[in-house]
């Protein structure tokens, strides 16, 4: 490159289109895999934070940056809409020559976000899918990165084998599988059951970290399909299952994956019983009455990229608007009501599923005239990690504050 002061154009010659000239630059180099730059910077977020209305922020901005730019839009799936196509998985599955778990080795559904083009996800970091098994069927054992959950639907059966503990599932339910964890689901009682897969599936794709080995040499039953059952129902429970007792004798690392739970069943009910022991509370004005699902050794989030919670709302209760730079997930356990995301109104009764992708305000308000519960899934871990947690709310007299700034 050359220091020497630009000469002026000689007197009389034309200034050269410097646009035009850099495009054919690019047209020229394009083969060599390099860009001239001939646009300003475009980031795809406009700055959320500003107070711009209950409706602004998630705009992606023109650009070259941000054409190829996707955002997640507010989604919500109704259960009586979606609900019916598990039904129709079940049944090609009872009457087909080859049932689809053995060509595709889920029965399933995956939520695909409108805004993502297509692509098996909710969000940035989260896929999910509802699944169907059939009395008999078995997901064979395996390991891999992603971690992942399944919420309960169904009132009971199905079960998860999960480094040889045996997790016997039930409504409401959380029954994790984090990374690194040999697992096998299935479902030997007489009728079929349902449940929700979350996964941070997409942020692992994006960081090319997938991995999925199901060779498992372990003690297996018979053709290796199920890892046998070293550890009966219940036992992370027994071990971590009385709050704030931490047993001494125990590694707190199962299987090979780091600064995940151990324990990797959480009991619906117990979780409803402790949300009505709380009930009275005051709770918090933008979250109302919450439990997360943490990591009993540290405190810390069950995975270290995914946060899960329940959240009850109250007849009647309202929350104020919260925005954050994380991103949400909610199923709907029990009751009706809406939530209010961008200025959007989404209703919302019980297994209803819904997105609230992250720097979007939202509310939410149980119309219903008994206690509504929602189970949620976000990314705030990873964003606190990264640097770039940060949390808005709105007073009562709409004044925005920063809640973590
Ligand atoms: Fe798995």
């Amino acid at each position: 490159m050359s220091l020497v002061a630009k000469e002026p154009p000689a007197t009389g010659a034309a200034p050269i289109n410097a646009r035009e000239a850099m495009e054919r630059l690019n047209a020229d180099a394009g083969p060599l895999h390099i860009w001239m730059r001939t646009q300003a910077n475009a980031p795809a977020q406009r700055p959320w934070f500003r107070d711009t209305g209950l409706d602004a922020g998630g705009q992606v901005a023109p650009g070259r940056v941000g054409a190829a730019q996707m955002k997640p839009v507010p989604h919500r799936w109704r259960w009586r809409e979606i609900g019916p196509y598990l039904d129709r998985i079940g049944e090609i599955a009872r009457n087909a020559d080859v049932s689809p778990i053995e060509f595709a080795e889920r029965q399933q559904f995956l939520l695909t976000n409108p805004g993502l083009g297509g692509r098996l996800q909710v969000t940035s970091t989260i896929r999910c899918a509802v699944s169907i098994y059939n009395p008999g069927d078995i997901a064979p054992v395996h390991i891999h990165t992603p971690n992942a959950s399944r919420t309960i639907l169904s009132e009971q059966g199905g079960y998860t084998n999960f480094e040889g503990e045996r997790c016997e599932a039930k409504r409401g339910d959380l029954i994790l599988t984090p990374n690194g964890t040999w697992h096998d689901h299935g479902n030997d009682s007489s009728a079929p059951v349902v449940w929700i897969d979350v996964l941070d599936f997409p942020l692992l794709e994006f960081l090319d970290i997938i991995w999925l080995d199901d060779e498992f040499h372990g003690e297996a039953e018979g053709n290796s399909r199920a890892q046998a059952v070293r550890r009966d129902n219940g036992y992370s429970h027994k071990l971590y299952g009385s709050g704030g007792l931490l047993p001494g004798f125990v590694s707190h690392q199962r299987g090979i994956g780091h600064d995940t739970t151990p324990i990797f069943h959480y009991r619906g009910a117990e979780v409803r019983a402790a949300l009505h022991d709380l009930r009275r509370e005051p709770g918090d004005p933008y979250e109302a009455i919450t439990l997360r699902f943490v990591n009993p050794a540290t405190g810390a989030s069950v995975f270290p990229t995914l946060d899960y919670a329940a959240q009850l709302l109250r007849a009647g209760e309202e929350t104020r608007f919260k925005r954050d730079t994380a991103s949400t997930f909610y199923v709907v356990l029990d009751g009706s009501g809406y939530t209010e995301i961008a200025g959007q109104h989404f209703d919302w009764e019980r297994n209803d599923i819904f997105v609230v992708p992250n720097f979007l305000w939202r509310r939410h308000v149980n119309t219903g005239k008994t206690d509504a519960l929602l189970y949620s899934v976000s990314d705030v871990p990873l964003m606190q990690k990264i640097g770039q947690y940060r949390a808005q709310g709105r007073l009562g007299d709409g004044r925005v504050t920063d809640l973590v700034a």
